[in-house]
């Protein structure tokens, strides 16, 4: 039995666990405003928030509903397009219409829905409002209209003082008045998950729902993400352990990853959307085994291991450069779980760079993805990892590229010289993301790219190359 609260309703239901909110929420609710597009997380015509419970507080986030499984949503709070309407235009409706920022309509409630989780995240910039909706697609407008819109809603925000933000909120019929009452309402549900041994594994469910939609909503699931507590990323005896089951939002909020690794946001904002971002796990992209996972490319450069641990409770330590075998062929075997990826923190004034090429800047999965760790004392080379993603069968640690450079003078002919070796290290295969020659071509730039990125005096793009 999976009990949630679904905007002022509470559900109890004995459908399998892998059951798609999106279908749940208009067959069984007859709540038809979130709608069906691409059901591949792409459009956002689905969008619903989930609230989850913390320490007390409560924490809206934004998902796509046709990649939800209700495993995942157990013990928490839904909201459609239905538990957002009161009985005036919420401001986020209001700016839509007077900027003429729907035309058809399919798209907005999923925008609706969007811009109303950033009005609950607390956030105020038109940067993050325009973030929040990076995964959204409408086919009519254009897009200046909504822009114009979300510009409105972020001044309207903005009248927000100090004190009880949610009542304010409220007050202004951003949120219905039931809100207030949500939290107390979730301590009441006992989220118990049966948890079966024979059941398949799952963490976002963002892979998992794209590849095999129907045989996996049929099915009752195991989740690797909990109720009601927050993933841990650590610090423990010189490593950084982070939890399997930290979405990339975690990842991009943690203050520890921040403080290791530079410009963070901006890496991890590369990932996919802000719904993708707020259901995908960590665990869920290595495991995967994409030869273009973004995170395990990331996550290589960091000479990352990973803790398995199995159903006796075994655990076992394994290099993270070791774990992929072939393609999609993974060193894990059955019943064995991934617990944590941790890695060592890096040398003080070490640097770090990761570049993607994809399509849609923030949707997409890449053509190619390349990430490069690298320590340099006194103009030489001490430590160097480059990797690189959509080029081989597995996610790339370029053994040789690296080994070339190590123990190197840094300056642009090293780096020039070592392309050659770069280019026979790898074997692309063309794709509906780029013929071969294009992907060997894309790396080579990107790889260049991380120089002229990390050190522009000495790389000028203009004398260079
Ligand atoms: Fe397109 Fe869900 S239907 S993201
Ligand atoms: Fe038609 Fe956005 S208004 S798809």
């Amino acid at each position: 039995m999976i009990e949630f609260i679904l905007n002022n309703k509470l559900v109890r239901t004995d459908k399998p666990s892998g059951t798609i909110l999106l279908d749940f929420i208009r067959e069984n609710e007859k709540l038809y405003g979130t709608k069906i597009g691409c059901r591949e997380g792409d459009c956002g015509a689905c969008t619903v928030l989930v609230g989850k419970l913390l320490e007390g507080e409560i924490q809206y986030k934004s998902v796509v509903s046709c990649l939800t499984p209700l495993g995942n949503i157990a013990g928490k709070h839904v909201v459609t397009i239905e538990g957002i309407n009161g009985d005036t235009l919420s401001p986020v409706q209001s700016a839509f219409i007077d900027e003429n920022a729907t035309q058809c309509g399919f798209c907005t409630p999923g925008f609706v829905v969007s811009l109303t989780g950033f009005s609950l995240s607390g956030k105020k910039s038109n940067a993050d409002a325009i973030g929040s909706i990076a995964g959204n697609i409408c086919r009519c407008t254009g897009y200046k209209s909504i822009e114009r819109a979300v510009e409105i809603i972020v001044e309207k925000l903005k009248g927000q003082k100090s004190g009880d933000s949610l009542q304010w909120l409220i007050d202004n019929q951003f949120v219905p008045a039931y809100f207030k009452e949500i939290p107390r309402r979730l301590k009441m549900i006992n989220p118990v998950k049966d948890h079966d041994d024979t059941h398949k594994i799952i963490g976002g469910g963002t892979d998992l729902y794209v590849q095999k939609p129907d045989e996996t909503a049929e099915t009752n699931l195991n989740f690797i993400t909990t109720q009601n507590q927050q993933a841990k990323i650590v610090i423990q005896e010189e490593k950084c352990v982070i939890d399997a089951e930290c979405t990339v939002t975690d990842l991009l909020q943690s203050e520890v990853l921040d403080y290791i690794i530079p410009n963070l946001e901006k890496y991890f904002k590369l990932v996919s959307s802000e719904q993708i971002r707020n259901m995908g796990t960590l665990a869920g992209n290595i495991v995967n085994a994409s030869p273009i996972g973004d995170l395990s490319i990331l996550f290589l450069a960091f000479y990352s291991e990973l803790i398995i641990i199995d159903r006796t409770g075994n655990k076992k330590q394994i290099p993270l450069k070791e774990f992929y075998k072939g393609y999609k062929n993974i060193e894990l075997a059955d019943g064995e779980i991934v617990e944590s990826v941790q890695f060592n923190i890096p040398a003080k004034g070490f640097k770090f760079n990761f570049e993607k090429v994809s399509k849609r800047t923030h949707l997409d999965i890449a053509s190619v993805n390349t990430a490069i760790y690298l320590d340099v004392e006194k103009g030489v080379i001490k430590d160097i990892r480059i990797t690189a993603g959509g080029v081989a069968p597995i996610p790339l640690l370029l053994v040789k590229t690296s080994g070339f450079l190590k123990g190197k003078k840094l300056n642009p002919e090293n780096i020039k010289e070592v392309s050659g070796i770069l280019y026979n290290e790898i074997s692309p295969i063309s794709d509906i993301r780029g013929s071969r020659e294009y992907k060997k071509l894309l790396l080579k730039q990107l790889f260049y790219q991380h120089f002229i990125t990390l050190f522009p005096e000495m790389f000028d793009v203009k004398k260079w190359l």
